[in-house]
């Protein structure tokens, strides 16, 4: 059976129509934060939690993508397809100091380093989407997942229309539930590069 995990983070599902039709074939498995933070800070979230388990998927709460491998269930399950739409750290510092591009990394590459851990090596894959441009250039994760041994399979154009029903959001702060400006974005995959099979 296809498994996929989505890393949807401490930000509620908000992807509708096309991935549920995917995950009527497919054990899926998302992140969400704590229950209480969803319904404190999502109009939308425990609606969307409630039919993601209604058509049979697991949404498992506040794990930390950083150290996801060792979850006592995740770390018993291989996956397809490792999801993270628009990994980013919340707002500590200006979004292109130096300190705020250092945790964005820091981030990206322990979720990496998890995710290739949890990953079906035959023909799993990792998608980060990620915004173009000065600073988030800066955060170099291709050259982060080749040092762990993940190899650039594709870069896709991001497109909102491609999921009806996703809402991006803030995730963070007093406007959690707001979309954040999508500008140029990407979906990034990743597979396992061969010499480290
Ligand atoms: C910019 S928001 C994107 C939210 C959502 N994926 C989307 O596409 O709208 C970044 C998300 O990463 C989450 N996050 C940050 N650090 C995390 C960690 N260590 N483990 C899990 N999620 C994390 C944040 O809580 C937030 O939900």
């Amino acid at each position: 059976m296809e498994k996929t995990l989505l890393i949807q983070a401490k930000n509620p599902p908000g992807w509708r129509r096309r991935l549920l039709l995917f995950l009527k074939l497919s054990q899926s498995i998302w992140f969400s934060p704590e229950h209480e933070k969803i319904e404190k800070n999502y109009s939308k979230g425990i609606r969307n939690v409630m039919e993601l388990e209604e058509r049979g998927c697991l949404v498992l709460y506040g794990v930390d993508a950083k150290q996801m491998s060792h979850h006592f269930f995740l770390k018993t399950q291989r996956f397809n397809r490792i999801i993270y739409n628009f990994p980013h750290v919340g707002f500590l510092y200006p979004e292109d100091s130096c300190c705020q591009i250092q945790m964005n990394k820091t981030l990206v590459k322990e979720f990496l380093k998890n995710a290739k851990a949890l990953l079906r090596k035959e023909d799993g894959e990792i998608h980060i989407s990620h915004k173009e441009g000065d600073p988030y250039d800066r955060w170099n994760l291709v050259k982060k997942a080749e040092k762990i041994g993940l190899l650039l399979h594709e870069i896709v154009p991001f497109r909102k229309d491609d999921y009806p029903g996703y809402e991006n959001k803030r995730a963070h702060g007093s406007n959690a539930d707001a979309p954040f400006p999508l500008g140029d974005s990407s979906t990034y995959i990743f597979r396992v590069s061969s010499h480290s099979l």
